[in-house]
């Protein structure tokens, strides 16, 4: 193995003032989120929307990372290009998505393990043939009456490290997932303590898989009240929540943190890790970035709708969002230059809806 390429990598998707733009969701999610707009479910309309995605003007200023779907990373645009080919000629670092999804775990009602560790090995070994050069797996992480149990975090950790160590082998960086979801009624503190034992039991067992901490990525939730918990956080409280827990947790090996949206509204997202960035960072021993799927696309989505006129402006909107982010990890970002004051209320009125709006300016 090629640890000194490893880390390399590792510290190039979180140098700078960059973040990932995740765009791996599976063909099941990308067609929930088209059906949503009255987008066809097309294999042509998924192709379509990520050759959007990836010929956004000047991405690469931004995005350090985009990680892709097994479609995705085998399509190319109608001029006969590779999609990962142009990931790279935009100066973006090819990723891709390698577990399974989650099934039910066994004995663990409500609660979910996720598959794909069967293969593995020859699967990354293709993609890495393809150009990708490190890889996610998403754990999930449910909270709810009397769980998450030890035996759901254990599995799921186990899963994480498990694959954690194929990709290492293969001389991918490990963007290792424990997500625990904000649905549900649950308080901030109930989140901290769920993450917080995901977190240790993650640790635990990719010190024990031999992973090596300085070659790979985090790429945890921030710390949340559930989206229908009446009392909800300010910003500062997240920032401060979720930073606190994470430096209990995350040994300072680890180069960086790629935080996930988990269905935030864009601006919140942003408002958040900026102010990690503001208050934080000179306490935090790792990068503090985002790696978002719909806190960076939603609002490209919407304005794209299936319709090729409304390219140019569906890519201005992803690279508002991507450049409001970039400005949070400096630290520099400008909730109202965001038009996004103010900050949309909690609880939502409906939390279906909390999955971002278009964005203003970044
Ligand atoms: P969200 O930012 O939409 O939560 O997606 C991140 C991701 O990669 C989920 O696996």
């Amino acid at each position: 193995m090629n640890t000194r390429r490893l880390i390399d990598t590792a510290v190039a998707l979180v140098a700078g003032d960059k973040g990932l733009l995740a765009m791996d969701e599976s063909v099941g999610t990308c067609n929930k989120r088209f059906a949503k707009l009255g987008i066809p479910q097309t294999e042509e309309a998924r192709r379509s929307y990520r050759e959007l995605l990836v010929t956004t003007p000047n991405l690469g200023e931004s995005i350090s990372g985009a990680i892709l779907y097994d479609e995705t990373i085998r399509q190319r645009f109608n001029n006969g290009t590779l999609i990962v080919k142009a990931v790279v000629d935009a100066g973006i670092i090819p990723g891709i998505k390698v577990d399974a999804g989650t099934n039910n775990l066994a004995g663990h009602p409500g609660e979910k393990i996720t598959e794909g560790l069967d293969g593995l090995r020859e699967r990354l070994a293709e993609y890495s043939g393809m150009g990708a050069r490190f890889a996610k797996w998403r754990a999930v992480i449910v909270i709810g009456d009397r769980i998450p149990s030890e035996g759901c975090i254990e599995a799921n950790a186990h899963a994480l490290a498990r694959y954690a160590a194929l990709c290492q082998e293969a001389e991918m960086v490990p963007v290792v997932e424990p997500e625990v979801l904000m649905d549900g009624n649950h308080t901030l503190e109930q989140c901290r303590e769920a993450t917080a034992d995901a977190l240790r039991a993650v640790f635990e067992q990719l010190s024990t898989q031999r992973v090596i901490l300085e070659g790979m990525i985090l790429k945890p939730n921030m710390v949340l009240a559930g989206l229908t918990c009446p009392k909800q956080a300010t910003v500062h409280e997240v920032a401060e929540a979720t930073v606190t827990c994470l430096l209990r947790a995350v040994p300072a090996a680890v180069p960086g943190i790629a935080f996930l949206s988990g269905g935030q509204y864009g601006e919140l997202a942003s408002a958040r890790l900026n102010e990690m960035n503001v208050a934080f960072r000179r306490r935090a021993p790792w990068a503090l970035t985002f790696s978002f799927a719909r806190s960076l696309q939603q609002p490209a989505l919407e304005i794209w709708n299936g319709e090729p006129a409304q390219v140019a402006a569906a890519q201005q909107a992803l690279l508002d969002r991507v450049r409001c982010n970039r400005a949070a990890r400096r630290g520099e970002y400008d909730a109202q230059l965001d038009g996004a004051s103010p900050l949309p209320c909690f609880p939502p009125a409906n939390p279906e809806t909390l999955t971002g709006r278009p964005g203003k300016r970044g």
